[in-house]
């Protein structure tokens, strides 16, 4: 078997076999294979597709090249594909876990635009993100829930792959997308996968219809692996929730904990909640509106939350965001037709909340909070957004062209499209 013989068959869109992705994957994870080689397979994946079986065997073989956790006890997972102002796992865990359902959250750091739980939760003073299996297999046996960082050596060839696809523009594959993180949810050992597929501007996918076969496809791969996959499609146009930036995002999760949080945040983590429970505890997800709702309402997923800050150290007491707060004002009156998710995403970036160059520091206080959304009337020179800062500083006007004011009523962004299972 030899890797030309491989590229060329990608290119004349010939079904790769079980035995030649094995060769390829394992070649590549041991140095076997160069990155050149690896690079050019991957664009013609990229321009011509993989079929479901060849997806199926290539998460099958990641999945394969590291550890697998497993449980004694049923686990629910969720996943999100990444968007701006995502803090719902802050919110959602702490939530099912209130209700019974227990859940192993590994999560990840912010990528691009985007922003990462674990960047969140590291601006609560204390907070350790890092755990072995052992500790976070005790952690959800003690209390229900727990959420850390990659914790093992989980799919290694998907973390060498991904690596080599992010610097070579070859991210943008249904079935590259669907076998990376199909891959890492079967390692991490939960038995039902809740995934939060984001569209939009600001998120991997920018249509539906792309989304649907993303979709379609981790069901498919679940299926194949015996686990139900449950996606769930979101809107990513305009940020979610009002803040944007790691420690203004935790202090938004835990007013939503307290049952103040912005309506599109908490329609989605009650229905996320919802059907994570009702695949752990076969109960109509219709059923359990009402108790997750309760649960958000009566402090009982903050208890949990805080339980878990707790268990990992943390003070959610001492969280600090920056003292700079600067106003953005509306060039214009009218309503809020659109705000760009990824052009706030970069700026908060800009800021110091993300990272422009690998092993970047990033500064968790510092971030964008907007005071008004899609839908919203708004008159000239009323506050829009407010910028937190430290050291660096971005101009008020860019985060104003963030905004598409117009004279014409706009009904608010519908938040999830669609449930498919
Ligand atoms: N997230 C992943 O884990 N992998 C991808 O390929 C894209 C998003």
């Amino acid at each position: 078997m030899n890797i030309l013989d491989i590229i060329d068959k990608k290119v004349k869109k010939i079904e790769l076999t079980q035995a030649e992705i094995e060769f390829l994957v394992n070649g590549y994870l041991d140095g076997s294979i160069p990155d050149y080689q690896m690079s050019s397979l991957l664009m013609a994946i990229l321009l011509n597709g993989m079929t479901e079986k060849e997806t199926v065997a290539l998460t099958e073989v990641m999945l394969g090249s590291g550890d697998k956790i497993s449980f004694d006890f049923n686990v629910v997972d969720k996943h999100s594909t990444g968007g701006v102002g995502d803090k719902t796992t802050l919110v959602l865990i702490p939530l099912v876990a209130s209700l019974g359902t227990k859940v192993a959250k590994m999560s990840g750091r912010g990528l691009g635009h985007t922003g990462g739980t674990i960047d969140k939760l590291e601006s609560i003073p204390g907070f350790k993100t890092e755990m072995t299996v052992d500790e976070l297999k005790q952690e959800v046996l003690e209390i229900g829930a727990a959420i850390a960082g990659q914790t093992g050596n989980l799919c290694p060839a998907d973390k060498k792959i991904y690596a080599l696809r992010d610097v070579t523009g070859t991210v943008a594959s249904i079935p590259l997308i669907a076998s990376s993180i199909m891959s890492k949810k079967l390692a991490s050992g939960a038995n039902n996968i809740v995934i939060d597929l984001k569209v939009g501007e600001g998120a991997l996918m920018t249509n539906i219809e792309d989304a649907r076969a993303l979709a379609n496809l981790m069901i498919k791969i679940g299926k194949a692996f015996g686990k139900k996959v449950i996606t769930v499609l979101t809107n990513m146009n305009e940020p979610l929730g009002y803040a944007v930036g790691n420690a203004l995002e935790v202090e938004e999760a835990i007013n939503t904990l307290n049952g103040q949080g912005p309506k599109d945040l908490e329609e989605l983590v009650i229905n996320l909640a919802a059907l994570m429970i009702s695949l752990d505890q076969n109960i109509p997800m219709e059923i359990l509106i009402e108790n997750v709702e309760t649960a958000l309402k009566n402090g009982n997923a903050l208890e949990k939350f805080k339980e878990i800050v707790n268990y990992q150290g943390g003070n959610i007491d001492n969280i600090v965001t920056a003292q700079n707060i600067i106003p953005v004002k509306a060039p214009k009156s009218g309503y809020v037709k659109s705000i760009s998710a990824l052009k706030i995403g970069e700026l908060a970036r800009r800021l110091g909340a993300g990272r422009l160059a690998k092993g970047d520091e990033i500064d968790h206080t510092v971030g964008i909070v907007l005071t008004k959304k899609v839908g919203d009337e708004v008159t000239e020179g009323e506050v829009i957004a407010k910028i937190y800062s430290n050291k660096t500083l971005i101009p008020e006007k860019d985060v104003s062209e963030c905004f598409e004011i117009t004279d014409l009523k706009v009904n608010k962004s519908q938040l999830i499209y669609e449930i498919i299972k």
